[in-house]
Protein backbone atom coordinates (compact mmCIF):
# COMPACT_ATOMS: atom_id res chain seq x y z
CA UNK A 1 0.00 0.00 0.00
CA UNK A 2 1.43 3.58 -0.69
CA UNK A 3 2.18 5.88 1.97
CA UNK A 4 0.57 8.77 2.71
CA UNK A 5 1.32 12.22 5.38
CA UNK A 6 -1.19 14.41 5.69
CA UNK A 7 -0.22 17.66 7.32
CA UNK A 8 -2.99 19.67 9.34
CA UNK A 9 -3.65 22.75 11.67
CA UNK A 10 -6.24 22.17 13.85
CA UNK A 11 -9.31 19.96 13.89
CA UNK A 12 -8.27 17.22 11.44
CA UNK A 13 -11.68 15.80 10.73
CA UNK A 14 -10.51 15.72 6.97
CA UNK A 15 -7.21 13.81 7.89
CA UNK A 16 -9.75 11.41 10.26
CA UNK A 17 -11.72 10.93 6.81
CA UNK A 18 -8.90 9.70 5.46
CA UNK A 19 -7.60 7.42 8.05
CA UNK A 20 -10.70 6.07 8.11
CA UNK A 21 -11.42 5.09 4.56
CA UNK A 22 -7.86 3.59 4.80
CA UNK A 23 -8.95 0.84 6.84
CA UNK A 24 -11.07 -0.77 4.30
CA UNK A 25 -8.79 -3.27 2.45
CA UNK A 26 -9.02 -2.72 -0.44
CA UNK A 27 -7.59 1.59 -0.02
CA UNK A 28 -4.57 1.70 -2.27
CA UNK A 29 -2.95 3.73 0.94
CA UNK A 30 -2.33 4.17 4.35
CA UNK A 31 -1.93 7.12 6.41
CA UNK A 32 1.61 7.11 8.02
CA UNK A 33 2.52 9.88 9.62
CA UNK A 34 0.47 13.46 10.70
CA UNK A 35 2.31 16.45 10.77
CA UNK A 36 1.14 19.86 12.38
CA UNK A 37 2.68 23.50 12.78
CA UNK A 38 -0.10 23.47 15.62
CA UNK A 39 1.36 21.47 18.65
CA UNK A 40 -2.13 21.49 20.44
CA UNK A 41 -4.14 20.41 17.16
CA UNK A 42 -7.26 18.24 17.92
CA UNK A 43 -6.21 15.90 14.68
CA UNK A 44 -3.13 15.18 16.52
CA UNK A 45 -4.71 13.33 19.22
CA UNK A 46 -6.89 11.51 16.65
CA UNK A 47 -4.22 10.05 14.93
CA UNK A 48 -1.81 9.14 17.82
CA UNK A 49 -4.79 7.31 19.07
CA UNK A 50 -4.97 6.01 15.87
CA UNK A 51 -1.47 4.48 16.07
CA UNK A 52 -0.55 7.28 13.60
CA UNK A 53 2.92 8.64 13.79
CA UNK A 54 2.66 12.45 15.09
CA UNK A 55 4.91 15.46 15.11
CA UNK A 56 4.50 19.17 15.41
CA UNK A 57 6.60 21.83 14.42
CA UNK A 58 5.59 25.60 15.60
CA UNK A 59 6.31 28.35 13.46
CA UNK A 60 7.87 29.91 16.61
CA UNK A 61 10.01 27.53 17.41
CA UNK A 62 12.51 27.99 14.05
CA UNK A 63 14.47 31.76 13.15
CA UNK A 64 12.92 31.41 9.28
CA UNK A 65 9.90 30.38 7.30
CA UNK A 66 12.82 28.36 5.91
CA UNK A 67 14.01 26.47 8.74
CA UNK A 68 10.23 26.16 9.27
CA UNK A 69 9.90 24.11 6.36
CA UNK A 70 13.02 22.07 6.48
CA UNK A 71 11.67 20.91 9.88
CA UNK A 72 8.68 19.76 8.15
CA UNK A 73 10.41 18.37 4.85
CA UNK A 74 12.84 16.15 7.15
CA UNK A 75 9.80 14.82 8.77
CA UNK A 76 7.96 14.10 5.85
CA UNK A 77 11.20 12.68 3.93
CA UNK A 78 12.06 10.36 6.48
CA UNK A 79 8.48 8.68 6.29
CA UNK A 80 8.98 7.99 2.84
CA UNK A 81 5.52 9.04 1.32
CA UNK A 82 3.77 8.60 -1.96
CA UNK A 83 1.80 11.10 -1.41
CA UNK A 84 1.53 14.25 0.86
CA UNK A 85 -1.82 15.37 1.87
CA UNK A 86 -2.83 19.09 2.96
CA UNK A 87 -5.78 18.98 5.43
CA UNK A 88 -6.50 22.24 6.56
CA UNK A 89 -3.47 22.67 6.98
CA UNK A 90 -3.30 26.86 7.13
CA UNK A 91 0.32 27.95 6.02
CA UNK A 92 1.27 28.88 2.47
CA UNK A 93 4.12 26.89 1.20
CA UNK A 94 7.24 28.53 -0.75
CA UNK A 95 8.13 27.71 -4.34
CA UNK A 96 11.14 25.54 -3.13
CA UNK A 97 8.47 23.26 -0.70
CA UNK A 98 6.00 22.76 -3.80
CA UNK A 99 8.35 22.06 -6.38
CA UNK A 100 10.30 19.09 -4.12
CA UNK A 101 6.93 17.55 -3.99
CA UNK A 102 5.73 18.44 -7.27
CA UNK A 103 2.80 15.86 -8.36
CA UNK A 104 2.83 14.40 -5.38
CA UNK A 105 1.41 17.07 -2.83
CA UNK A 106 -2.48 17.82 -2.97
CA UNK A 107 -4.73 20.13 -0.89
CA UNK A 108 -8.54 20.43 -0.22
CA UNK A 109 -10.09 23.26 -0.28
CA UNK A 110 -13.75 24.80 0.72
CA UNK A 111 -15.11 26.24 -2.73
CA UNK A 112 -15.61 25.03 -6.41
CA UNK A 113 -11.79 26.76 -7.02
CA UNK A 114 -11.36 28.50 -9.38
CA UNK A 115 -14.54 30.69 -7.32
CA UNK A 116 -13.17 31.88 -4.06
CA UNK A 117 -9.44 31.09 -3.12
CA UNK A 118 -8.08 32.11 0.21
CA UNK A 119 -9.69 32.32 3.49
CA UNK A 120 -13.54 32.89 4.43
CA UNK A 121 -14.95 30.44 1.32
CA UNK A 122 -18.28 30.27 2.85
CA UNK A 123 -19.16 33.71 3.91
CA UNK A 124 -17.65 35.00 0.49
CA UNK A 125 -19.64 32.29 -1.75
CA UNK A 126 -23.19 33.60 0.45
CA UNK A 127 -22.08 37.06 -0.03
CA UNK A 128 -21.95 36.70 -4.12
CA UNK A 129 -25.61 35.14 -3.88
CA UNK A 130 -24.11 31.88 -4.65
CA UNK A 131 -26.47 29.24 -5.39
CA UNK A 132 -24.12 26.08 -6.16
CA UNK A 133 -20.88 25.97 -3.53
CA UNK A 134 -18.34 23.21 -2.49
CA UNK A 135 -15.07 21.96 -2.39
CA UNK A 136 -12.04 20.82 -4.34
CA UNK A 137 -9.65 18.44 -4.18
CA UNK A 138 -6.18 20.22 -6.04
CA UNK A 139 -2.40 19.75 -7.10
CA UNK A 140 -0.81 21.75 -5.31
CA UNK A 141 1.30 24.43 -6.98
CA UNK A 142 3.20 27.74 -6.07
CA UNK A 143 0.07 29.42 -6.98
CA UNK A 144 -2.12 29.83 -3.89
CA UNK A 145 -5.24 27.24 -4.35
CA UNK A 146 -4.83 27.08 -8.13
CA UNK A 147 -3.09 24.16 -9.21
CA UNK A 148 -4.67 21.41 -11.59
CA UNK A 149 -8.43 20.09 -10.29
CA UNK A 150 -8.47 16.42 -8.80
CA UNK A 151 -12.21 16.68 -8.11
CA UNK A 152 -14.97 18.99 -7.10
CA UNK A 153 -17.93 17.99 -5.55
CA UNK A 154 -21.01 20.82 -5.27
CA UNK A 155 -23.04 21.43 -2.62
CA UNK A 156 -26.41 23.41 -2.92
CA UNK A 157 -26.37 27.06 -1.15
CA UNK A 158 -29.77 27.23 0.98
CA UNK A 159 -31.71 30.95 1.08
CA UNK A 160 -30.64 30.93 4.89
CA UNK A 161 -27.66 29.51 5.01
CA UNK A 162 -25.42 30.91 7.55
CA UNK A 163 -21.23 30.73 6.53
CA UNK A 164 -21.78 27.98 9.88
CA UNK A 165 -24.56 25.86 8.26
CA UNK A 166 -22.96 26.03 4.58
CA UNK A 167 -19.52 25.19 5.96
CA UNK A 168 -20.81 22.05 7.58
CA UNK A 169 -23.29 20.96 4.39
CA UNK A 170 -19.52 21.32 2.57
CA UNK A 171 -17.54 19.71 5.36
CA UNK A 172 -19.67 16.17 5.11
CA UNK A 173 -18.89 16.40 0.76
CA UNK A 174 -15.10 16.77 1.74
CA UNK A 175 -15.18 13.86 4.16
CA UNK A 176 -16.63 12.06 1.00
CA UNK A 177 -14.42 13.54 -1.71
CA UNK A 178 -10.64 13.78 0.14
CA UNK A 179 -10.58 10.29 0.20
CA UNK A 180 -12.13 9.12 -2.69
CA UNK A 181 -9.74 11.94 -4.69
CA UNK A 182 -6.62 10.75 -2.82
CA UNK A 183 -7.64 6.97 -3.67
CA UNK A 184 -7.53 7.92 -7.68
CA UNK A 185 -4.57 9.98 -7.44
CA UNK A 186 -2.85 7.00 -5.83
CA UNK A 187 -3.91 4.74 -8.32
CA UNK A 188 -2.41 6.47 -10.64
CA UNK A 189 1.36 7.61 -9.25
CA UNK A 190 4.15 5.22 -10.04
CA UNK A 191 5.69 3.58 -6.72
CA UNK A 192 8.55 6.27 -6.53
CA UNK A 193 8.70 7.43 -2.77
CA UNK A 194 9.90 10.42 -1.94
CA UNK A 195 13.60 10.60 -1.18
C1 LIG B 1 -11.65 22.23 5.76
O1 LIG B 1 -12.90 22.78 5.45
C2 LIG B 1 -10.67 22.49 4.65
O2 LIG B 1 -11.23 22.41 3.36
C3 LIG B 1 -10.24 23.89 4.95
O3 LIG B 1 -10.13 23.96 6.36
C4 LIG B 1 -11.01 22.99 6.93
C5 LIG B 1 -10.17 22.08 7.79
O4 LIG B 1 -10.99 21.21 8.54
N1 LIG B 1 -9.00 24.21 4.34
C6 LIG B 1 -8.63 25.44 3.98
O5 LIG B 1 -9.32 26.43 4.17
C7 LIG B 1 -7.28 25.53 3.31
N2 LIG B 1 -6.94 26.88 3.05
P1 LIG B 1 -10.37 19.90 9.17
O6 LIG B 1 -9.13 20.33 9.97
O7 LIG B 1 -11.44 19.39 10.08
O8 LIG B 1 -10.03 18.95 8.07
Amino acid sequence: RKRIVVLISGRGSNMAALVDAAKAPDYPGEVVAVLSDKPDAAGLVFAAEAGIETAAFPRKAYGSKAEHEAAFVAAIDHAQPDLVCLAGFMRVLSADFVTRYAGRLINIHPSLLPKFPGLDTHARAIEAGETRHGCTVHFVTKEVDAGPVVAQAPVPVEPDDTPETLASRVLMEEHKLYPKAVATVLRNLSRNVIR
